[in-house]
């Protein structure tokens, strides 16, 4: 297959996303328009002034960005139009079934209450559910460069959606705020029924993988790919078949890899880590699922079996009960058999 038609082939293979923060999924028209609507003063100016700033160095530089980006967020509307935009590129990238991370934490500064956000958010994911059959799960994800003591509280206020909101998350700066940090946090959540992950190896090390799954005892990790610094850790993310949501787009622009050939995602498929595919933050790393897709097929030489083999991944590490990952695999199955 020539590399355009094996992107239409990527493009069209029904997927699932499982690590997509989104509030980087706030593209920059959007960002512009809606800083205007609510009276928020950017330091940008044109959607070119603002894509020119998407040079990152390192995680932070991006999350500065990020942050800023997501303070125009203000009324019920603007989160319903966010979270509307992404789950129509769901529809148009064959992104049957995602999870997504919310972070009331980031609003909360500027005055934004957790009943305007999930309000917002609701509406659009109605209308999707309803309207195209989109399947969605909530990921409550933390910011751990804020105490313990803030997250727990944010957690008793999410109680009223808790049937809204499937799992918690950990995300933001990782350098100097270790998984341990959130121990009474993860233990309070797991007792109330939520499914847990965390960011865990993106610019930090080995040990917090570890450390996340011994002390925060969750069930995926979130990037996750310098396990391959400690081969015995490799062996048990593959003996325990814990599941890691990588981001190869994100990984390049953020540096943790200097090149997308250099990516070490297809390896540790090799290596039988069940590795999926992800965008994290597609507004600001230059392309959506499918782009990340493209990209592992221009830069890695990913192959068919090798593509099929990372989208039944993506179900069969979701949230998903049983027979919906069993539904969903087998509709893949079908594209794959369809397609020979
Ligand atoms: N890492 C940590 N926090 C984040 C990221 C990420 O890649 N994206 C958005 N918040
Ligand atoms: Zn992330």
């Amino acid at each position: 297959m020539v590399n355009q038609e094996f992107h239409q082939w990527l493009s069209a293979m029904p997927k699932a996303e499982l690590h997509m923060h989104i509030d980087g999924s706030l593209q920059a028209r959007r960002m512009l328009s809606l800083a205007d609507e609510n009276s928020v003063s950017l330091p940008y100016s044109s959607v070119e002034e603002i894509e020119a700033a998407y040079q990152f160095t390192d995680l932070q530089s991006f999350l500065d960005l990020y942050y800023l980006g997501a303070s125009v967020l203000r009324k019920e509307q603007d989160f319903y139009l966010l979270m509307l935009d992404y789950l129509t590129k769901c529809r148009e990238q064959h992104i049957v079934h995602t999870e997504i991370m919310i972070e009331p934490q980031t609003y909360a500064p500027h005055g934004v209450s957790m009943e305007t956000v999930m309000t917002g958010f609701r509406q659009a994911i109605k209308e999707a559910s309803e309207g195209w059959g989109q399947s969605v799960l909530l990921i409550l994800s933390f910011l751990r460069h804020l105490s313990e003591r803030e997250a727990l509280d944010t957690l008793r206020e999410a109680a009223p959606w808790r049937n809204d909101l499937m799992a918690i998350g950990l995300a933001s700066s990782e350098q100097g705020n270790p998984p341990g940090k959130f121990k009474h946090l993860f233990a309070t959540a797991r007792s109330l029924g939520y499914r847990t992950v965390a960011h865990a190896g993106e610019e930090g090390p080995p040990a917090f993988i570890r450390d996340a799954l011994n002390l925060l005892k969750v069930e995926r990790i979130d990037h996750g790919i310098r396990c391959s610094q400690e081969p015995a850790l490799v062996e048990r993310l593959v003996r325990q078949r814990v599941p890691l949501t990588v981001c190869p787009l994100s990984n390049v622009r953020l540096r943790v890899f200097d090149r997308m050939q250099d990516h070490n995602i297809l390896k540790l498929l090799e290596q039988d880590v069940m590795v999926t595919v992800n965008s994290d933050d597609p507004a600001y790393f230059g392309g959506y699922l499918n782009e990340n897709f493209h990209a592992l097929a221009d830069s890695l030489s990913l192959t068919r079996p090798q593509a099929l083999q990372l989208a039944e991944n993506s179900f069969n590490a979701s949230f998903l009960p049983d027979d919906e990952k069993k539904l969903f695999v087998a509709s893949l199955h079908e594209y794959a058999a369809g397609s020979d």
